[in-house]
């Protein structure tokens, strides 16, 4: 099986990312497993953060990278949270503050129309010229008061009007199927078989 590495520490992304990729023979490894440490994302642009992360794991491990940015853009917001949606209300970084700042700016607005980004970049080495980059959108709507559980982070306040759930009440594998991450990483999968 050919090593990749994972750049980030999620266990998560990184079950989720080792059960599709498996077919395709990697074993995807988390950077943790080399003592990589996260590195910096200074930049403005999903893929750029992206794009650093993937270059950060490849160095210090010799091997390929794959790392992943996202975040939800809002119509109104002219796209914020965005590249900042982790920590949206500063330091420490906590989904309920994010909610809750997220709620307070878009109180009164009439437009609720938002969008979650994913970006996906693979290198083969960390001086790759020519990164395989993939990106899925998945969009929806802001409910002023949460729904559901499930997901993470602003999922309770994301609704997909046509299916009349939010993010949080859709099971792992419904939200996976069609939202930004889902839909970036079938198509990495669909370059990787094409053998870009
Ligand atoms: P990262 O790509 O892991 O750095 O995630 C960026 C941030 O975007 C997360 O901390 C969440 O706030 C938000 N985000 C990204 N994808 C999702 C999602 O699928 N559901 C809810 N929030 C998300």
């Amino acid at each position: 099986m050919k090593k990749l590495v994972l750049a980030s520490n999620n266990p998560g992304k990184l079950r989720e990312f080792a059960q599709l990729l498996a077919p395709l023979d990697f074993e995807v490894l988390p950077q943790a497993h080399f003592n990589i440490p996260e590195a910096e994302e200074p930049h403005h642009t999903f893929v750029e953060n992206a794009l650093v992360k993937a270059r950060h794991a490849a160095r210090l491990s010799g091997l390929p990278a794959l790392a992943d940015d996202s975040g939800l853009c809002v119509a109104a917001l002219d796209g914020a949270p965005g590249v900042y949606s982790a920590r949206y209300a500063g330091e420490p970084k906590s989904d309920a503050r994010n909610n809750q700042k997220l709620i307070a700016e878009l109180a009164g607005k009439g437009d609720r129309r938002a969008h979650y980004v994913c970006v996906l970049v693979l290198v083969q080495h960390a001086d790759d010229p020519q990164p395989l980059i993939t990106e899925g959108e998945w969009h929806g709507e802001i409910l002023a008061t949460p729904r559901g559980t499930g997901g993470f982070g602003y999922d309770p306040y994301f609704l997909l009007p046509q299916l009349g759930l939010t993010g949080a009440e859709m099971s792992a594998e419904q939200k996976n199927a069609i939202s930004h991450r889902g839909k970036a990483l079938a198509l990495l999968i669909q370059r990787l078989r094409a053998g870009d």
